[in-house]
């Protein structure tokens, strides 16, 4: 986050309509009262009681205009854009409770062996089948070092240290992930290390590691072509980089390529002329859902009981809402990009 909220504290509510009215702004969308007041269900439990927060950014000359149209001023417009990519959805908020959460839930731990195979503190999408077919890609030896970008609270670069012996160096912008990841690998500090960063402002040292992996956590960055430049930098020459993406089809698409080539890690890769291939994991992707669903439904007593419910809330949302719809219809696909540093 940029230092101009050093001076300006503004109260959540305050950050969530400049946010929005960037989101809407650059989406084209007139950014009225009632077109942000219908958008901010990307906030879900997040959202604050915005009443006040339209006077008080106007009173602080961040906004401009009226519940017909709110235009963003010069002033307001950096600050929105570095709020809006910080926090662009629901997410940021999530992982601010969900690691915390996570750390001390039984039923979560159930969820993990049930969904995943296992509990590794995962909380993306990968069921260590898929993780385990991505790790025999890279052909990881002990003496190599492999940098997990997003690690969350770090239990899959524990993982790849357990089954292959490598180093690992986990980053995520999550601060309670980074604890959590340093507290749970304490006893493997020589070959497992955690560093709390951020994928839009990469600043690792260059041709380090032999390898990198991104699991569900680069969707949200603001420029791909700089994230992806600046992790090639940091691989050594005949390094690899595996980037697992989740990827909704557009109406508006080039159906000359095949879709897999219509993402926007694809469409990076190809700006930044890097070879790579594609591996399609759609298919595992249709099983991992109905289970992930079926697990949070019949575990949700559970996670009550432990004030826990806003995790298995996330899976019932996005599995309704979302995924189970999306990849029924084929409109949600899931790739992997394992991308060679020559
Ligand atoms: C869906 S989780 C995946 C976590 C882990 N890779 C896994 O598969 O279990 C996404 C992770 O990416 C992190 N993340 C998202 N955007 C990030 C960014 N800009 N910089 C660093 N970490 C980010 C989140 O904090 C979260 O821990």
């Amino acid at each position: 986050m940029s230092n101009s909220n050093n001076f300006m504290a503004l109260s959540e509510a305050e950050i969530q309509v400049l946010a929005s009215i960037e989101e809407a702004l650059s989406n084209g969308i007139i950014a009225s009262r009632k077109m942000l007041e219908e958008r901010s269900d990307r906030y879900w439990v997040f959202k604050e009681d915005w009443t006040n927060a339209f006077i008080g950014l106007e009173g602080r000359n961040l906004i401009s205009g009226n519940d017909r149209g709110y235009e963003l001023t010069d002033i307001g417009r950096p600050l929105a854009k570095d709020y809006y990519s910080e926090r662009p959805d629901l997410y940021w908020y999530f992982y601010q409770k969900f690691y915390h959460l996570a750390e001390s839930s039984k039923a979560h731990s159930r969820f993990s062996e049930i969904v995943f195979g296992e509990d590794r503190f995962q909380e993306g999408q990968v069921d260590m089948k898929c993780f385990d077919d991505l790790l025999f890609r890279l052909q990881l030896k002990p003496d190599q070092h492999l940098l997990d970008l997003g690690c969350g609270a770090g239990g899959l670069s524990e993982y790849v240290f357990d089954k292959q012996g490598s180093s690992v160096t986990g980053i995520d912008y999550s601060e309670f992930a980074i604890r959590t990841a340093c507290k749970r690998a304490k006893h493997k500090q020589q070959k497992l290390h955690f560093l709390q960063a951020d994928l839009n402002a990469l600043s690792l040292p260059r041709n380090t590691f032999d390898a990198a992996i991104s699991i569900d956590s680069i969707y949200g960055v603001s420029d791909m072509d700089k994230t992806i430049s600046s992790i090639v930098e940091t691989i050594k020459p005949g390094g690899q980089i595996c980037i697992l993406v989740v990827h909704r089809i557009k109406e508006e698409r080039d159906i000359s390529f095949p879709e897999s080539r219509n993402t926007r890690v694809a469409t990076s890769l190809d700006n930044l002329k890097l070879r790579y291939d594609i591996v399609d994991y759609s298919d595992l992707f249709l099983d991992f859902w109905p289970r992930a669903r079926a697990a949070a439904v019949s575990l949700r007593d559970e996670y009550v009981s432990e004030g826990a419910e806003l995790i298995c809330d996330l899976w019932i949302r996005e599995a309704d809402e979302d995924f189970l719809p999306g990849t029924e219809a084929g409109a949600i696909r899931r790739y992997l990009y394992q991308i060679y540093v020559d």
